[in-house]
């Protein structure tokens, strides 16, 4: 006979009021940043349909929306504009009267408190579908001593300068680029600091995967790439030093910020970057993550509302700060439901 332990772990389970007491982690509706998508025309509410539960808005919705999310207890949405027209350069990006600056100003006058995080990327507005300006002959800075197809990292980062003032003027609070292009922070920072923005921060998409939970969100912001796909800006899955690397990076560069994406499959690199640089970390529950409970739940597989719980908790225990995800509404009310 082995002699009997006698510390016993399971004192401290033995009841939901003792478990409350030595819990670690704690879901808040505040650790959230809700995801919105916009798109141009009227009173239209279009349901996405690999997101259930997530719709693309017209501006006229966004009033409402705002106003129920800020109402719920959640801090911030992060916007993703879908244009009317697509072309090489993404030019309704640094529109001042583009979907975005529109969304804005409507979210703004709608829920002043909210906070609104502009999603900074080009792939949703070029025609192509890749995440800059490409390397193609007959296009603009068409360069013949690079390969065809690449993406042009600097003048890339002009114009994300450029979409960077034109979302901060019209009133977004944070600015994320999420693009992967070399020295985009330092970029974006110079120009918002030259355009008298410098209380403008920027939350980097700092460690972001070439990943195929991003699968939904093509079709809901409509910008899967045309050709080839985006390995040559984003990270191999395989890779954790080289994350540690990219975050040193945007450190160095002015982020305020750095996130992690995708969420659930990476807990061993946000766990890494929050341990190792002194900023707040953001992790995105991208729309595979989401996508793949709703299937699961709707055959009766899983119970949705566990599941993503248990998720959102997973990421926060794992060093996430904020965390950006399409549950947050649902969430909000679950944990108020169970309060
Ligand atoms: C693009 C962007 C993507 C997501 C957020 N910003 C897609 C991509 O890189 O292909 C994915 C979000 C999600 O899957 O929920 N700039």
């Amino acid at each position: 006979m082995l002699p009997i332990p006698t510390y016993r772990p399971r004192r401290l389970r033995l009841t939901a009021g003792i478990q409350r007491m030595v819990r670690e982690t704690t879901l808040t509706p505040a650790d959230f940043i809700y995801p919105l998508f916009v798109r141009h025309g009227r009173d239209e509410r279009r349901p996405i349909a690999s997101m259930p539960g997530v719709h693309q808005f017209t501006v006229d919705h966004l009033a409402a929306e705002a106003r129920e999310i800020a109402g719920l207890g959640i801090p911030a949405v992060i916007l993703f504009g879908i244009p009317a027209a697509k072309d090489s350069l993404g030019s309704d990006n640094y529109d001042p009267s583009g979907i975005v600056p529109q969304a804005i100003k409507a979210i703004k006058d709608a829920a002043p408190g909210l906070l609104v995080v502009s999603d900074l990327c080009f792939c949703e507005y070029t025609d192509h579908g890749h995440c800059g300006i490409v390397n193609m002959p007959g296009h603009n800075h068409y360069t013949p001593s690079l390969p065809q197809g690449y993406l042009l990292n600097d003048p890339t980062l002009e114009l994300l300068g450029r979409a960077a003032v034109v979302h901060a003027e019209a009133g977004a609070d944070i600015i994320a680029p999420s693009g992967m292009i070399d020295g985009m922070v330092a970029a974006i920072r110079a120009a918002l600091d030259g355009a008298h923005l410098e209380h403008v921060p920027i939350m980097s998409y700092a460690v972001k995967y070439a990943s195929g939970f991003y699968g939904p969100f093509r079709d809901a912001a409509e910008s899967p790439p045309q050709f080839g796909d985006r390995s040559q800006y984003q990270m191999d899955p395989a890779n954790r030093r080289e994350a540690l690397r990219e975050a040193g990076l945007d450190v160095a560069e002015g982020a305020d910020i750095l996130m992690v994406k995708p969420a659930l499959p990476y807990l061993d690199i946000l766990s890494a970057v929050a341990a190792t640089f002194h900023l707040p970390a953001a992790a995105y529950q991208v729309s595979g993550e989401y996508a793949m409970l709703h299937a699961a739940a709707a055959n009766g597989w899983l119970d949705l509302r566990r599941c993503a719980l248990e998720s959102l908790t997973a990421i926060k225990r794992a060093g996430a700060d904020m965390i950006v995800t399409y549950f947050a509404k649902d969430a909000a009310r679950w944990l108020e439901e169970g309060r």
